[in-house]
């Protein structure tokens, strides 16, 4: 009888169209790919939706300033993310655009439905109000001057018509819900923040906007657009085709298991996002997973600086799988992460290059050289085997209670630990001198082990690393089959026995980041002349001032600890 496999649904935010994806956007969603794909090896029927979330005014003006349509602009840059995705090899489930129409009539609805039961209701919106940009900025948005943050000019105070949506009503509810669903907010000191937000009281939301019109039209009152958070939170389940003719989707996989995000956008999804869905009547999501920022030292992209942050570039350079790989790696849970080219170059080094890369270098050219190729356990085994066995044997356990919580970085180091501990083994064994003092049996198993350990280490890392999976295999002479793409094939043995291996080049070469970085210097010269001369460089920006002028001044040092967008 066939039965039906568990589902496992996971999103990544649907990113808006207006800026250039970095490396920072590339790591939710390969955190998510990389999450679906290890659901998969476990048996989970896993479903990863990602998308675009294309409407609001900064769309519609940066639209105006190309001279184009919003939408024939938004075209154009969402055909670019779904390359980036491609080129990232994210194996997404479905791509939603909040331009589609499946999307527009479920916002509708929604709104629709929740007006009609009186938690969206008619008001006045007021705040200082800049004409010529159609904004609206709270008091402490306005900048110095008590003028327009973002054009310089006098703003005014007005009011706009709008619909407010309920919120305060469902405070109590929502607290109830976080607390007796205490893994609902990750990590934990996300939900501590979240509950203090709530208990300092929440504001009706204003839903709507009537100073612009690229948005979704609300079905009632057509000179209002709905707000663009209502409308973006929405795609998690007008992707699924909830309300529609087909609702097998949404009835297969809602509620949601993850909504993955970073921190910026933790509060709409844990909070304005489940009470929408209370108002609504729908089930809540399982869980809201928020990570860390990948921080750029420097902002400002420069070749010759090193820090290009362009996925594009860097997976040209260095490898689509040695980008996934340091991305999860190097963001701790829950943590920020610094990014830098020279960290991705270390860990290719270390972690890839000398950990993983010399194992299956190592063992296969030991292989080669002492078994004439040929991979088959001996009648003797050594004192360090049973160590090996039983780390290789709890490295899926313990790996799994780390992807389960989405904590991939540590899910990593599990797996590290094992290869570290194969590394270990070899130099323990010392092959070469069971090769020298004849004791065959005992190298043939020290072989197979090794052998073995890699075919298990290679199909623990393959959701994070797609495509090495399929070199290792290839270097260890194992068709995809005999590897085994997934859990079931973990059992230990499972390398048939009298494979023969296919040695190969090297995984992943070192690199050497000095010379790279001299010769890119080198090239800077030569291309681009600098722009400043020395003169200019060493000329004084102001007039000097003098040492009483000096003494006048009141000179502190601050180090900025924290910030957070507002
Ligand atoms: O907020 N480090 O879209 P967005 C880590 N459209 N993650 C980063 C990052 C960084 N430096 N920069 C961006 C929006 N991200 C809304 C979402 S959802 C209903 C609507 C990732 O394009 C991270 O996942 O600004 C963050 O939450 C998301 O990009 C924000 O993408
Ligand atoms: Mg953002």
């Amino acid at each position: 009888m066939m039965t039906e496999k568990p589902t496992f649904y996971i999103t990544t935010p649907i990113y808006y169209p207006s800026d250039k994806l970095h490396i920072g956007h590339a790591y939710t969603t390969v955190a998510a790919d990389a999450m679906t794909r290890y659901k998969r090896q476990r048996g989970f029927d896993a479903y990863f939706l990602t998308g675009t979330d294309e409407h609001g005014l900064k769309i519609q003006q940066r639209a105006a300033e190309a001279g184009q349509e919003p939408l024939a602009f938004v075209d154009g840059i969402v055909d670019g993310i779904q390359k980036l995705w491609q080129l990232l090899d994210i194996d997404y489930s479905d791509f939603i655009r909040t331009t589609e129409k499946r999307h527009e009539q479920v916002v509708q609805r929604l709104f629709k439905q929740i007006y009609d039961q009186g938690d969206i209701y008619k008001s006045e919106y007021s705040g200082w109000y800049c004409t010529p940009c159609e904004t609206f900025f709270t008091e402490h948005q306005l900048a110095e001057g008590h003028v327009c943050p973002d054009c310089g000019r006098p703003v005014q105070m007005a009011q706009e018509e709008s619909y407010f949506f309920k919120m305060s009503k469902y405070a109590d509810r929502w607290l109830e819900f976080i607390e007796a669903n205490p893994d609902f907010i990750q990590p934990e000191s996300r939900r501590n923040e979240m509950i203090n937000f709530v208990k300092q009281g929440l504001e009706d939301l204003c839903v709507s906007r009537t100073t612009f019109d690229w948005g979704i039209k609300v079905p009632f009152d057509e000179k209002h657009v709905v707000y663009v958070w209502f409308d973006a939170l929405v795609n998690y389940i007008s992707a699924l085709g909830v309300g529609s003719e087909d609702e097998s989707k949404y009835q297969k996989y809602w509620p949601a298991d993850v909504h993955l995000m970073a921190k910026d956008i933790i509060r709409f999804h844990a909070i304005i996002w489940p009470i929408i869905l209370m108002a609504a009547g729908l089930p809540l999501p399982k869980k809201v997973v928020a990570h860390g920022w990948l921080l750029m030292q420097d902002g400002k992209m420069s070749k010759s600086k090193g820090n290009v942050v362009d996925p594009v570039v860097l997976a040209e350079k260095y490898g689509v799988d040695a980008i996934r790989f340091f991305l999860l790696r190097e963001m701790a849970y829950g943590m920020d992460a610094n990014y830098s080219e020279e960290a991705l170059v270390n860990c290719i080094n270390i972690d890839l290059a000398n950990d993983y890369g010399n194992l299956l270098s190592r063992t296969t050219a030991m292989i080669e050289k002492f078994l004439g190729g040929v991979v088959a356990p001996g009648s003797e085994g050594t004192d360090f085997d049973a160590e090996l066995l039983e780390l290789a044997a709890q490295t899926p356990e313990a790996m799994a209670k780390y992807m389960d919580k989405v904590d991939v970085a540590n899910a990593i180091g599990e797996v590290w630990k094992l290869v570290a501990k194969a590394n270990k083994y070899i130099d323990d064994t010392a092959p070469w001198t069971l090769n020298k003092n004849g004791e065959v049996e005992k190298l043939k198993t020290v072989m197979y082990n090794l052998a073995e350990v890699l075919r298990q280490v290679t199909i623990l890392i393959s959701p994070v690393m797609p495509n090495v999976a399929a070199k290792v295999w290839q270097q260890l002479g194992l068709s995809a089959e005999a590897a085994g793409q997934d859990w079931t094939a973990l059992g230990w043995g499972g390398f048939p026995a009298g494979t023969k291996i296919c040695r190969g080049e090297a995984l992943f070469p070192r690199i050497d980041w000095e010379a790279a970085q001299a010769a890119a210097a080198a090239e800077n010269e030569t291309t681009e002349p600098e722009a400043e001369t020395a003169e200019a460089l060493v000329e004084p920006v102001k007039p000097e001032i003098s040492i009483e002028d000096f003494e006048r001044i009141d000179l502190r040092v601050c180090q900025v600890i924290a910030c957070e967008k507002v």
